[in-house]
């Protein structure tokens, strides 16, 4: 299943990506903007639990999000300013990272870092801004899967539908929660319009 965000702030903020004379600051900057967005459609459904905590008016009982069992998992490199956004938010969640570069002649996925422990029991929110083919990403949900993941859902700021359908014909369980669904991909693979490479433009690299 996927979710797109309608709403004019996360077009408003998806448009601002795409005007290239923006600095990388800026850009980091509006991908975390958009991150917060889809983490807070992410977690609409997200288990509380109950704490007590020293208030102003003496010791008091609310619900928060059971942040131990979370997981944010990033796929290297350009979903990192995306890991901020979630950490700084999921202050108690576990970090995992994988590596995961796209062929640029052959355009298949190669993982080539996993630092993810086991996920059993627990609910991974797996951050990645571009779905193009889905070929990244459907190599990170199974290794997340092969880590014994409970439920998986990814956070994603652009993606294709291509990217979507094959990532929702392999992994039907998984939620996909997409700011902007694009029109299409081009011959190259990118994403039209798209963004460019997120992670050059994130980090300068040239
Ligand atoms: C980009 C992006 C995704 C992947 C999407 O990463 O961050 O991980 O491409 O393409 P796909 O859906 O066709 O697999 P890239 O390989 O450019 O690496 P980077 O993050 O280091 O820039």
């Amino acid at each position: 299943m996927y979710r797109e965000l309608h709403h004019p702030l996360v077009q408003t903020l998806i448009n601002s990506l795409r005007d290239n004379s923006i600095d990388a600051f800026v850009f980091r900057h509006t991908i975390k903007e958009v991150t917060k967005l889809l983490l807070y459609e992410a977690l609409r459904e997200a288990p509380l639990t109950s704490k007590k905590v020293l208030t102003w008016n003496g010791e008091k009982e609310y619900a928060y999000i059971k942040e131990d069992d979370i997981v944010v998992v990033s796929v290297l490199r350009a979903a990192l300013p995306m890991h901020e956004a979630v950490i700084n938010t999921l202050r108690a969640a576990v970090s995992g990272f994988l590596a995961i570069k796209r062929d640029e002649v052959t355009h298949k996925s190669v993982l080539y870092y996993d630092r993810v422990g086991d996920c059993s029991g627990k609910k991974v929110i797996l951050v990645d801004p571009m779905v193009a083919t889905g070929g990244s990403l459907c190599d990170a949900i199974e290794v997340l899967k092969a880590k014994n993941a409970q439920a998986i859902c990814t956070l994603n700021i652009i993606a294709s539908p291509e990217g979507i359908s094959k990532i929702q014909s392999m992994h039907p369980d998984v939620e996909m929660i997409i700011a902007k669904i694009d029109e299409k991909l081009n011959d190259d693979m990118f994403i039209i319009p798209g963004l460019g490479d997120a992670g050059d433009r994130a980090y300068n690299t040239v």
